[in-house]
């Protein structure tokens, strides 16, 4: 387990991890030898995953990922990778994200890893927010086989709500992460195998102990804090979807699971007209995006300190800019 500064270079790490172990498989080690002359990789990624997902791939030189077609949730249908050539590969990896960040869904990991290992190919898992409901046993169905795969990118700054940047990169294979990012030099005195230092795990060297407000936020929380703060963001996230859907011209897009709701006032510019008007009302602050085809305001609820109040008061200021708009 690595340290980073979010979950772009944590994903960064997993997918590095990868890229050196299935073209290690093949005989070839890109540490050593580099990409140029190595067989083609193919990563497969859900087609709705994060567009920092395509970022971490750019770093490594892997140019975009084959795009597995999504459901209305944003899974990927089915958990495979296109069951015809694609799965044949054995030269490549899949990033299914560990919650789709419009719908808060997720994919079929244990499908997704069987189909993958019997290839030979890598799991990695873009967890950046989503990874957290394993924490809570009320919601860790939502991301059953995340065990089966092979890494794991998530941030403390996210669900977990430590200060920013605080990114974790987990990889169940220590010497493929140091085989990418080791350091030896003379005046570093590490052993040659095993687990590694911390600057053994992630590309950078220099850094500040982002480890100590993730060891910290657990330790003054506790566990029974930890699994209260989740299910507690989820509740509020339910509450919101409950409040809005029964107000007429509001439409809850998602199948709300975890901690994002996506809400249509109608026609995109209405949608778009009433995001506005909140924002400038500035009581609460929750972002206009775009998602299945429509322009939508999306609320991902996120701070530790969210409570019941603020989820009242942020409805009221949504009812107040609906008004407005109909006032206009
Ligand atoms: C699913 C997902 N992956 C990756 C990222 C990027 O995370 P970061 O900004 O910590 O690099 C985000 C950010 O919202 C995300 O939601």
């Amino acid at each position: 387990m690595g340290f980073t500064t979010g979950a772009t270079a944590s994903n960064f790490v997993g997918l590095a991890a990868a890229r050196q172990e299935v073209l290690a498989q093949a005989g070839w080690d890109v540490a050593v030898t580099g990409l140029i002359g190595a067989r083609p990789l193919r990563v497969f990624a859900g087609a709705d995953r994060h567009a920092f997902v395509d970022l971490a791939l750019r770093y490594l030189g892997l140019g975009l990922p084959v795009a597995v077609a999504a459901d209305a949730q944003g899974e990927v249908a089915g958990g495979c990778p296109g069951r015809g050539d694609g799965c044949r590969s054995r030269s490549g990896h899949r990033v299914p994200p560990g919650r789709q960040l419009h719908s808060g869904s997720s994919d079929p990991l244990t499908e997704a890893a069987m189909i993958a290992h019997d290839r030979g190919a890598w799991v990695h898992v873009d967890g950046a927010f989503g990874l957290w409901a394993a924490t809570s046993p009320r919601h860790r169905h939502l991301v059953a086989g995340l065990k089966t795969c092979d890494s794991w990118a998530t941030d403390a700054h996210k669900t977990l709500d430590v200060p920013y940047d605080c990114g974790v990169a987990i990889v169940s294979r220590p010497e493929a992460v140091r085989a990418v990012f080791g350091v030896h030099t003379s005046y570093l005195q590490t052993t040659e195998h095993g687990p590694g230092d911390p600057f053994d795990k992630v590309p950078e060297f220099s850094r500040r102990a982002r480890g100590v407000p993730v060891w910290a936020a657990p330790r003054s929380l506790g566990r029974s804090g930890v699994i209260a703060l989740i299910d507690r963001l989820v509740q509020a996230a339910h509450t919101f979807a409950a409040r809005l859907s029964g107000i007429p011209g509001v439409e809850v897009v998602n199948d709300v699971v975890f901690t994002q709701v996506c809400v249509s006032f109608g026609s995109d510019e209405r949608t778009r007209n009433i995001t506005a008007r909140l924002l400038a009302d500035g009581t609460t602050w929750m972002s206009g995006s775009h998602w299945a085809g429509r322009d939508v305001l999306r609320i991902a609820v996120s701070n530790w300190s969210t409570d019941a109040a603020d989820v009242e008061n942020s409805l009221q200021a949504i009812q107040r800019a609906l008004a407005a708009e109909d006032a206009a």
